[in-house]
């Protein structure tokens, strides 16, 4: 496995690389890995020639008030998950060859990044499709593997393919849960056992709207959010939104909900932001 941190020497590698005609899937991480990211890496191995795993905790997709300087690094672990799954590559810039001083341009994509996470976390997702943009340019895959558990996110990095012509394929795959439904984040490091079972509300409301809607019928968005709320709202510190959302466009759905859609949460949890969400198909 090899590992870098200078973004022109990974890219005269990829190149050498592709001239072998050899294919490439890519996992965009900010490390601090866990079994969510693990799915990723071995279904890119599955599919791909080469593996690339990006380690990055990116500055620009973190607000003033934000974790950056808190965010858990532990890079040699994540170094040595990433060997025992058979990553090939790993790139590990450091902030100043991302962001040199004299950085200028952003990717900033309308409308998708104003709503729900990107209200609370004005900026996060200029960040975020920011860094994407930059990591594609420099790893060129052929496949990038993204969670569903990061949902919004999900969405704006298929659009920034689309919209900008990238030969990428976006691949999303399934939140990988605790046994006890908690939905898998490096920022879960952050709860007492006490805020984990507090956390679980979360989840649980979830699955109950998911039950609601597709077992009971029961379609106006009002009563879905007031059943999510009856159960969150008790143990969580401050809920930033519940939405019912186009599970393809993110489009919001006000009244009844009439196709497939994503209901997502975010939610403190003492001092710690989380976020969730299902994907709902009304039969
Ligand atoms: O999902 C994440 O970990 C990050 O937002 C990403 C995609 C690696 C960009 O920094």
């Amino acid at each position: 496995m090899k590992i870098f941190s200078n973004p022109q020497t990974i890219q005269k590698s990829i190149k050498n690389l592709k001239l072998k005609k050899q294919t490439i899937g890519f996992v965009p991480t900010m490390g601090a890995l866990h079994q969510g990211h693990i799915s990723l890496i071995r279904r890119a191995k599955k599919e791909n020639d080469i593996v690339v795993v990006s380690i990055f905790v990116n500055p620009a997709q973190f607000g003033p008030k934000e974790d950056l300087k808190s965010y858990p690094k532990p890079f040699v672990k994540d170094v040595k998950l990433c060997k025992k799954e058979g990553v090939d590559i790993i790139f590990a810039p450091k902030p100043e060859s991302m962001y040199p001083k004299n950085y200028l341009t952003y990717i900033n994509v309308e409308k998708l990044s104003g709503t729900m996470c990107g209200k609370a976390r004005p900026g996060h997702f200029r960040g975020v499709a920011t860094v994407v943009t930059k990591l594609f340019n420099i790893v060129q895959p052929d496949k990038a593997y993204f969670g569903l558990k990061d949902y919004q996110q999900s969405v704006i990095i298929k659009k920034i393919t689309e919209d900008l012509n990238y030969p990428v394929k976006i691949i999303t795959c399934p939140t990988i849960r605790e046994k006890s439904g908690l939905a898998l984040s490096s920022r879960n490091a952050y709860l007492s056992k006490e805020e984990l079972n507090k956390a679980l509300s979360i989840s649980d409301s979830l699955k109950k709207a998911k039950e609601l809607i597709e077992n009971k019928k029961i379609k106006p968005v009002k009563n879905i959010v007031l059943e999510i709320k009856k159960i969150i709202k008790p143990v969580t510190d401050k809920i930033d939104y519940i939405e019912i959302r186009d599970a393809e466009t993110l489009v919001e759905i006000k009244d009844n909900i009439d196709r497939k859609v994503v209901i997502a949460i975010a939610a403190y949890v003492g001092k710690t932001r989380l976020i969730d969400n299902i994907v709902v198909k009304p039969r």
